[in-house]
């Protein structure tokens, strides 16, 4: 079974994409190591990050994230289980997603993706961040 968490958190301040680089880089070579698949979109001082894997290995990765101080006010707004994964096949070349064109592409994605577990409602839960008119975002998966 895979275990799906979505959370929303503060950063403790307005980051650089500098930094938002860094966190997003770090993310992905983890997450690819660990086997551990989803998005994290950064807008305006909040983070959305969805999570999905084996159901130890996540337990403690959220404990890892919820220590970092990089952020803060964590908040679960999700966190079931299923057989699949919905994001196994975003993985490749959407690595760093920071422009109109990758957030409909993000998009497009999740409404293609009815069929998959869980898929309209982190498209529900996503909207708000997925507003074409902010290019200041930056997501990773
Ligand atoms: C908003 C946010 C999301 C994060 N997401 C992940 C993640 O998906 N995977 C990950 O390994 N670390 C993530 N981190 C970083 C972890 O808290 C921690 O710094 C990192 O896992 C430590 O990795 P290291 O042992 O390679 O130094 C996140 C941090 C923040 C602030």
């Amino acid at each position: 079974m895979i275990r799906t968490i979505v959370y929303i958190s503060n950063a403790v301040m307005l980051l650089e994409k500098k930094h938002l680089d860094e966190l997003f880089y770090q993310c992905v070579q983890n997450n690819i190591s660990n086997n551990v698949t989803g998005i994290l979109i950064y807008k305006e001082g909040t983070f959305i990050q969805v999570l999905e894997g084996n159901d130890q290995d996540l337990n403690n990765l959220f404990k890892t994230i919820q220590q970092d101080k990089r952020h803060n006010n964590i908040m679960t707004v999700l966190d079931r289980m299923n057989t699949k994964r919905l994001f196994t096949k975003f993985r490749t070349g959407l690595s760093s997603l920071n422009n109109a064109r990758q957030l409909n592409i993000l998009e497009t994605f999740l409404r293609n993706s009815k069929g998959s577990p869980h898929s309209q409602t982190i498209l529900a839960l996503l909207g708000p961040f997925l507003n074409k008119k902010n290019t200041s975002m930056n997501v990773i998966n």
